[in-house]
């Protein structure tokens, strides 16, 4: 779940409560140009539910795979990631905080137990090595050098994600589909047994059917493993039957978090409403959707106040001034916003 703001523990007194998997502390990426300073993720604090399906949505340019990318100290340089990531290591037999871990150590986690999938990763397949090399190689890149046991569990992995194992681990990367590919991704991702599995966007490249393909095998995984997931996607509906949880970002912050299902069904952010309204139904009137008018703002200089107030249309000139922190108004349900409670779908975005 977010949280109110916290202040940054001491390294000295690392805890994380039970049920938490991980928990992000003023959480920050930063970039400093010629033209100012962009702070991509901007002081996120952030706990993911163990055991459960956590979405990140929001539209291009908000910060959803800095975010992610920082939970691993992987953002793209030279980008610098600020704040603390609490994490119970099995593996190191303590919390720690990913962000001030010794590069060895950071190298054991990833993959290991935060793994992360990134956009458009089913590009990224050595093309000249067949998929079964993908798995040996990741293997050993973290000390498992028993050929057999891991073309083993490759099997087991590619048949949960309703892959032919004998036909995908002798293929090479162009003779599957972008569908395939995606999953024999998913499959090698949770080769090492991952605690935390981190998909960026692993739909975005799918067509409508094989993005619900994919969503429903994802739930079923879950069901298996029941492990931590995230789940990133502009597409707030789409994961309503995967995930438990949604963190809604805008401009480099999250603005909206909540159990999903009341997140949909009760939004109190006018862009989390927006969002909403502009996802064309399966069925129904389409000239009912809406775009949110307006544009992204830009990281270096954002607006002052709530950051969507030039968007949004019940802005006041409280929100032009105060920036809206993120409160609980109930049932876990946290929304960064002045008017939350005259938040209604139909009428805002009508
Ligand atoms: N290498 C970089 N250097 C500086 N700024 C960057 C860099 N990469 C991305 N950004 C900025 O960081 C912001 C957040 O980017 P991010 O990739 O996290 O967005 P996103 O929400 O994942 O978008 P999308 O849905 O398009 O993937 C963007 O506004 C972008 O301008
Ligand atoms: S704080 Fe004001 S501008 Fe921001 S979302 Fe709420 S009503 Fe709109
Ligand atoms: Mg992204």
């Amino acid at each position: 779940m977010v949280t109110a703001a916290r202040a940054v523990a001491p390294l000295e007194s690392l805890e994380l409560p039970r049920g938490v998997a991980l928990r992000a502390l003023s959480l920050s990426v930063v970039y400093r140009m010629p033209r100012g300073v962009a702070r991509v993720v901007d002081r996120v604090d952030f706990d993911l539910v163990e055991g459960a399906v956590t979405a990140i949505v929001g539209e291009s340019g908000s910060g959803k795979t800095m975010l992610a990318s920082a939970l691993l100290k992987l953002v793209p340089y030279p980008g610098r990631v600020e704040g603390r990531v609490l994490y119970r290591s099995e593996l190191l037999g303590r919390v720690v905080d990913v962000l001030s871990l010794p590069k060895e150590q950071l190298k054991r986690i990833r993959w290991r137990e935060i793994a992360m999938v990134f956009q458009g990763a089913q590009n990224s397949f050595n093309p000249t090595m067949k998929i079964a090399e993908h798995f040996i190689d990741t293997a050993e890149a973290h000390g498992w050098r028993d050929r057999r046991a891991v073309l083993e569990r490759a099997r087991k992995l590619l048949e949960m994600v309703m892959l032919d194992p004998d036909r995908v681990l002798e293929s090479y990367p162009h003779q599957l589909s972008g569908g395939m590919k995606q999953r024999a991704l998913i499959a090698l991702s949770l080769l090492l047994d991952p605690k935390v599995l981190i998909l960026d966007e692993p739909t975005s490249a799918l067509d409508t059917v094989s993005q619900k393909v994919l969503v429903d095998l994802l739930k079923d995984i879950h069901a298996r493993l029941r492990n931590t997931m995230v789940f990133i996607t502009h597409d707030l509906p789409l994961i309503l039957g995967l995930a438990h949880y949604a963190a809604i970002m805008y401009a480099f912050k999250i603005v909206e978090y909540g159990p999903i299902e009341e997140i949909v069904r009760n939004p109190r952010h006018p862009y989390t409403a927006g969002l909403l309204k502009s996802v064309p139904p399966l069925r129904g009137d389409l000239r009912r959707v809406r775009t949110i008018p307006g544009t992204h703002p830009d990281p270096i200089n954002p607006p002052r106040g709530c950051r969507f107030h030039p968007r949004c249309p019940l802005a006041t000139e409280v929100c032009r001034r105060v920036e809206p922190k993120l409160i609980d108004v109930g049932g876990r349900h946290l929304v960064a916003c002045h008017r939350w409670e005259e938040v209604e779908v139909d009428k805002l975005w009508s």
